[in-house]
């Protein structure tokens, strides 16, 4: 998508989209899979580590530097793991207990433990800085593991108590290890050397071979163009590569490595990601040869697949190299790539198959009866044991009541007796497990308030509380709020209520002035009412929580509308349209929000917006209607073009102009002149959300957020908020501040997407928390923040425009009105 790489490699595994929660908070690891080595007491015991309010696992006593305490997470299938988040024990500000640092040391098998180490060779990472706020890691690399344990780490006896938050996605891939030559260094005169090594393989390391491992082949990171530079900061030169050199092998001629997966499978393909700078004597391989053998204990099949690649002399990319496997089936695999040059350089190897469902080992099937075993027997033992208690209870009483006072009084005493005594024995334990907690405050979850999750910021320098005053110009941002500043004793961290941008289908919502849609009312809604069984599915744009984003054909739209009706000339195509549609299981307050966005959108009447049409409220779903353009938005339109000239004439390459190029952003600064006007914000522009027709007539919508596709251009938090942070100012990431002003920001870098032709992603060399913590450095101001570069393409006066719409302060920027007056011009030049 931005780089061209995209596409064809699995995105859910790019470290930037594999950020989803695995269910420590929500439930889904169940408490049987989080273990530790010791407690301190039942309510710190290792499944209080999940909760959101209150609880916190701590480890037994006080923890001694030399302690290796660990909290231990079964995920219970192998995971690609790419972010820890922790936080301490707050207790409504009763506790004062967190890891000020922990390791990682995991495994996939439950028997061979390994240590995490970061891409510098650290093991320990920066904890928490106080009971409250959760610190979210990322893991550069990222782990594959089934099994995790959280070590704090502390360099003073102290107490500790953690609770976590693991993040990433299922590996699929199946993977476990793979044994190559180790990688070598390659030394020419006149460049720096570059060291080719697997740095964070994590298997064995022996007479020249890796095995058993898994390492930067699988850590989703794909290697540049130029093998001498990394996707990472503060590592060698050649960094994302393992490459070898054809004359360091003996005189084989190929590089011979081996696979080993979870179980068997059938093998579809394999994805080599190479090199190809044959300028410096690099080349993709020139064939390979795959052996399959279908069991562990079991002999290579005879026959391999042979596979031949078709050489590329012109173009020096680096690329996915796709082989194809045949449907064959095996546990293990071992192929042979055949040099084509001097030198071969991989960065990702990733497999396609499926598991073959005849031999797969059935561990959930065996596991059913046995589990519904237990349930019944649980089940039944209740019963059993509350029949006892009614009966022994009905018995005490018919007894009490016959017995004669000089009756015989042996049986009864007993049998009541032996209840009471129990009964007194349970409460004794009860209250004895409420005295002791209660040093640990065991007051139900806290108000959903304290609770909410909380983005961290990590600043260099500590801010002063004149963060919220006397520095800044604007007179909204003044009234922060106290949790909002920086206080000065609290130096290192700056925290904000997470703003949820995302409506229930998943586009985002408008911020709108309060007065506008409470002043609304049903009658406001000036939408018709049409027919839903008219709209045919052609497709599905995106989903959210609560509902879909549907593409489809809306049959006699333009006869339903009449007169006037904005649709365009369709010359005889059918009528393409978005279809909001919120699901039946949506919550009361979901419908709320649904209805609210109809109101809004029900407002807007801009020939650059995208405009209500219709709706379906009369009966379930919830639908609403908008405008669909037939050349989709502009983002995918832009990246398949290139820039019009003699050659891509010649060559019938799909191409635009520089006018074409100005046309747009004349429209799109118009759109939003008007959305503007009404005082509306629209906190996600950028080219993912500017539809646009055969004309290059454009309309700005609203559901990019809701699109799989662009997934990677949001920054994910706890698996739930999605902020666009490449295309937000500094004050909306740092206070959460939305304003037509931030709008303009990011018309800014939509102008910068449009002239860049889509081909790459804002601050693509930057990682997501490298992006962030560019936007401190804009808020500090003192000449180290980075901004986007000067594309080519763009002329001077406009990237002087760019810059303004980037300004720290907001009275520097532009506004749309100026924005449009100043780019309409060029149009006619
Ligand atoms: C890989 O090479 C780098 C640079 O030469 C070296 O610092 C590092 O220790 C090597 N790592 C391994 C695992 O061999
Ligand atoms: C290595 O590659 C060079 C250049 O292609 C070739 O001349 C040489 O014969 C190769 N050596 C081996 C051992 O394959
Ligand atoms: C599964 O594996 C067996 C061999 O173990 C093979 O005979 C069978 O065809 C495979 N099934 C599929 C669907 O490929």
């Amino acid at each position: 998508l931005h780089t061209g790489l995209l596409p064809s490699f699995p995105p859910s595994l790019l470290p930037s989209h594999c950020r989803y929660a695995l269910g420590m908070q929500d439930g889904r690891i169940a408490d049987d899979d989080i273990t530790a080595s010791s407690q301190w007491y039942e309510t710190t015991g290792p499944q209080y580590a999940r909760s959101e309010g209150d609880g916190a696992w701590c480890p037994e006593g006080q923890l001694e530097p030399s302690d290796s305490q660990y909290l231990q997470v079964d995920l219970g299938r192998l995971t690609f793991l790419t972010v820890v988040g922790t936080q301490g024990r707050y207790a409504r500000s009763n506790g004062n207990e967190f890891a000020r640092a922990y390791r990682l040391n995991y495994s996939r098998d439950g028997l061979l433990w390994k240590s995490w180490r970061n891409r510098q060779g650290n093991t320990v990472m920066e904890g928490n800085k106080n009971a409250y706020a959760s610190v979210i890691n990322d893991l550069h690399p990222p782990i594959i593991t089934r099994l995790i344990r959280l070590i704090p780490v502390t360099y003073l006896s102290t107490t500790v108590c953690m609770r976590v938050e693991l993040y990433g996605c299922p590996w699929d891939d199946g993977l476990i290890s793979y044994a190559a030559p180790e990688g070598q260094l390659m030394m020419p005169p006149g460049y720096p050397i570059a060291s080719l090594n697997d740095s964070t393989y994590d298997g064995a390391h022996e007479r020249r071979r890796l095995f058993g491992g898994l390492g930067q082949l699988t850590d989703g990171v794909v290697g540049l163009d130029d093998f001498l530079l990394t996707r990472q900061y503060h590592v060698w030169p050649g960094y994302d590569y393992l490459g070898w050199r054809n004359d360091s092998l003996g005189t084989q001629g190929y590089v011979e490595m081996e696979f080993v997966f979870d179980r068997q499978r059938n093998f579809t393909s394999m994805k080599v990601h190479s090199n190809n700078m044959f300028s410096r004597g690099v080349k993709i391989f020139s064939s390979v040869s795959c052996w399959f053998k279908p069991r562990l204990i079991a002999g290579w099949e005879a026959e391999p697949v042979a596979f031949k690649t078709v050489l590329d002399d012109r173009n020096p990319s680096a690329r996915y190299v796709t082989v194809p496997l045949n449907r064959r089936t095996a546990k293990s695999l071992r192929c042979r790539f055949y040099f084509a040059d001097i030198w071969m350089m991989f960065s990702e190897i990733s497999f396609q198959s499926a598991v073959n469902a005849s031999t797969s080992d059935p561990p959930d099937e065996a596991n059913t009866p046995i589990l519904i075993g237990c349930l019944v027997t649980i089940i039944l033992l209740l019963v059993i044991v509350i029949f006892l208690i009614l009966w022994c209870q009905y018995v005490c009483k018919v007894l009490e009541k016959v017995r004669s006072p000089s009756g015989d009084k042996r049986l009864l005493p007993v049998s009541c007796s032996v209840i009471k005594y129990l009964t007194l024995f349970c409460f004794r334990l009860h209250v004895g497990s409420l005295t002791r907690s209660s040093q640990f405050d065991c007051r139900p979850a806290a108000t959903p308030s304290s609770s909410r999750p909380r983005l961290c910021l990590e600043t260099e320098t500590p801010l002063s509380s004149s963060a919220c005053g006397g520095g800044y110009a604007e007179p909204d941002i003044t009234q922060c709020t106290p949790h909002q500043c920086f206080h000065s004793n609290a130096p290192h961290y700056a925290e904000t209520d997470i703003v949820r941008l995302q409506g229930v289908t998943g586009s985002n919502m408008y911020a709108v002035p309060a007065l506008t849609v409470d002043s609304l009312t049903r009658k406001d809604i000036s939408a018709a009412e049409f027919p839903r069984q008219q709209l045919i599915f052609r497709e599905k744009l995106g989903e959210g929580q609560f509902g879909e984003v549907h593409l489809c054909e809306a049959e006699g739209l333009p006869e339903f509308l009449g007169e006037g009706s904005p649709l365009p000339d369709r010359d005889g195509h059918p009528v393409l349209v978005a279809v909001k549609q919120l699901r039946a299981d949506a919550t009361s307050q979901a419908r709320n929000d649904f209805l609210k966005e109809i109101k809004i959108m029900s407002r807007l009447n801009d020939p650059n917006i995208i405009r209500l049409l219709c709706v379906c409220v009369s009966s379930d779903p919830l639908c609403m209607v908008t405008e669909y353009m037939e050349n989709g938005d502009l983002n995918m339109f832009l990246s398949q073009r290139e820039i019009e000239s003699t050659l891509t004439h010649a060559n019938n390459i799909p191409s635009v102009s520089l006018s074409d190029l100005l046309h747009m952003s004349v429209q799109i600064s118009s759109g939003m002149k008007y959305l503007a006007s009404l005082n509306f914000v629209h906190r996600d522009l950028a080219t993912r959300n500017c539809l646009l027709d055969r004309r290059l007539t454009i309309k700005i919508a609203d559901f990019g957020m809701s699109r799989n596709l662009y997934s990677s251009d949001y920054y994910r938090i706890q698996g739930r908020a999605v902020l666009p942070i490449r295309w937000m100012a500094w004050e909306s990431i740092l206070l959460g501040k939305f304003t037509t002003a931030s709008d303009v920001w990011a018309f800014g870098v939509t102008l910068w997407e449009i002239f860049t032709l889509c081909k790459e992603q804002p601050y693509s060399l930057l990682s997501d928390e490298q992006v962030i913590e560019n936007t401190g450095e804009f808020f500090r101001n003192q000449g180290r923040q980075i901004f986007l570069y000067a594309p080519p393409l763009c002329p001077p006066s406009l990237f002087e425009l760019m810059m303004r719409c980037w300004s720290r302060d907001i009275p520097n920027r532009p506004s749309f009105e100026g924005l449009y007056q100043a780019l309409r011009p060029h149009v006619n030049q």
